[in-house]
């Protein structure tokens, strides 16, 4: 048999595997919860409630080693270039500290300058700031949104805005909380190109000037890896965050392009989240596949998508702080491995990336589990739950959102007959992992997030596909700026028709 003959035969009999029924799985082997909850980074991963078993744990390893995981895993750390379609490297890790040495080394020289920056802003050498906006969007945007949303809440050291949205109405909402002679303005962007970033960016100027601010771009930082566009665009190179090119954007929370969090936090803070996502990359990168923990859950999304053919993955924050998960992981998962083709160009074999959606517990309780206990869908489950309270309120607040969270696990796994009724009746077995950390802190949502972009590469190595390019952003981009430029000759007569009654002559 040859390699590839190799992992086409191993990915049949995944494909063939039996579904056990969840219930029955704790009787069948009394130490599932032993195999089947690891821990890392003070972060409990339970996974005791899914249909992997010893047997599809036995073919994942297998398929792991056809694949070569851990050469690829080594290749991303040693810094190669393994985003072959761009020729780059990955090196996201590299702003945590773990990577090639001169990486890891550039990676603090553009920390050690943004942390002069944020100590600079804060003995008022930008005059003083209350505000800050920060304009990006996709990874320039979701990363920081969710850092400053979950942990800057209590830290009251700014008022922080994140636009991303070219509808002026984000932009304006965001305008009427602040005044512009005591607003920084942001400007991240990776690529310092991307139309709805640049929009919002003009406006923002214009309206700092429009309230009196005399010179603008003295109030403007940019967060980028293209530092000349920054430049020709009017922002001082002292007041440039460079970052570098290997770091993809979905993957840049880490780099300059988290200066709000970094401000919002204070840089102890910041550097916290770092540490603790390099506890989380020490571990995925030296454990070995049996107890790596993203290996395991790619394991898990992998067996979903190829076994029973499951089309999405919910993921459900039972905690408000964590309220931009969903989103972030959103763009993360979707982004990186939404592919049909594999990295060396040839079609992929079966579905890729499941389709990540979610929302908060317990609200979505309330709107959308109906369809996860009775639905004909089966939707793989994820929870997340702090053990620390995020509120100083009664106890039962809290108590009653764990309460919930895990019941809602129990119910899917148990289910209820009903022969009587079966509208009342619940098929059960259906499965739910559950994401327990001890305290919400820098240093746990470093490694949460850390958790999540290794289980993303991990499930790419498996599929042997690209997780790092979006060539599938582009058609529309392309379109969208041909309308603007052309108008609506050309196009079908839906499109042009649309072109005609909403935007007239453009
Ligand atoms: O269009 C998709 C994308 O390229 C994302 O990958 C990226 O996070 C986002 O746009 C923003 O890009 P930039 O940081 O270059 O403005």
């Amino acid at each position: 048999m040859t390699d590839r003959e190799a992992i086409a035969d191993l990915w049949n009999q995944i494909e063939r595997l039996e579904t056990p029924e969840l219930r029955g799985v704790f009787d069948a082997d009394p130490s599932r919860l032993d195999k089947m909850v690891m821990s890392e980074a003070g972060i409990r991963f339970d996974f005791a409630k899914t249909h992997l078993t010893d047997t599809s744990l036995a073919l994942f390893l297998r398929l792991t080693e056809a694949v070569d995981f851990e050469v690829k895993r080594a290749a991303m750390f040693a810094g190669e270039a393994i985003n072959v379609t761009e020729g780059r490297a990955v090196e996201h890790s590299a702003e945590r500290g773990e990577g090639k040495a001169q990486s890891v080394d550039i990676a603090r020289a553009s920390h050690a300058r943004m942390r002069t920056l944020i100590d600079a802003i804060e003995a008022g050498a930008l005059g003083e700031i209350r505000h800050v906006l920060h304009v990006g969007i996709g990874g320039s945007a979701l990363g920081p949104d969710l850092l400053v949303d979950a942990l800057a809440r209590e830290a009251g050291r700014y008022d922080v805005a994140i636009v991303s949205n070219v509808d002026g109405v984000a932009l304006e909402e965001a305008f009427k909380g602040f005044d512009p002679r005591y607003t920084l303005l942001a400007v991240a962007s990776k690529t310092f190109t991307t139309t709805e970033t640049m929009l919002n960016a003009n406006s923002a100027i214009q309206w700092m000037r429009e309230g009196g601010v005399e010179d603008p771009f003295g109030q403007v930082v940019a967060l980028t890896a293209a530092p000349e566009k920054a430049m020709e665009w009017g922002v001082d190179e002292t007041r440039i965050l460079g970052f570098a090119e290997s770091v993809g954007g979905r993957y840049s929370l880490w780099s300059t392009i988290g200066f709000p969090a970094a401000l919002a936090l204070g840089w102890d803070g910041f550097e916290r989240l770092l540490e603790g996502a390099a506890a989380m990359d020490r571990h995925f990168r030296h454990a070995n596949p049996m107890e790596n923990v993203p290996l395991r859950a790619a394991f898990i999304d992998q067996y979903y998508a190829r076994a029973l053919r499951c089309q999405t993955r919910a993921v459900f924050a039972y905690d408000e702080r964590l309220r931009l998960l969903p989103s972030y992981l959103q763009q993360l998962e979707m982004e990186s491995n939404g592919k049909s083709v594999k990295a060396d160009g040839t079609p992929v074999y079966g579905p890729t990336a499941a389709i990540t959606w979610g929302g908060v517990g317990t609200d979505a309780q309330h709107a959308v589990f109906q369809l996860l206990h009775q639905g004909t869908h089966i939707v793989p489950v994820e929870f997340i739950a702090v053990t620390e309270a995020g509120d100083a309120l009664d106890p039962a607040h809290h108590e009653a959102l764990l309460v919930n969270c895990f019941a809602q696990g129990a119910a899917l796994m148990q289910g209820r007959e009903n022969a009587a009724d079966p509208a009342r009746a619940y098929a059960g077995n259906r499965p739910s992992t559950t994401i327990l950390i001890e305290d919400l802190t820098p240093e746990s949502l470093g490694a949460l997030i850390a958790f999540y972009e290794h289980r993303t590469f991990a499930n790419g190595i498996l599929m042997e596909i690209n997780s790092f390019d979006q060539f599938g952003v582009e058609l529309g981009k392309e379109i969208a700026k041909s309308i603007e430029k052309n108008g609506a000759k050309g196009f079908d007569p839906s499109t042009m028709a649309l072109i005609d009654i909403a935007l007239g002559d453009i």
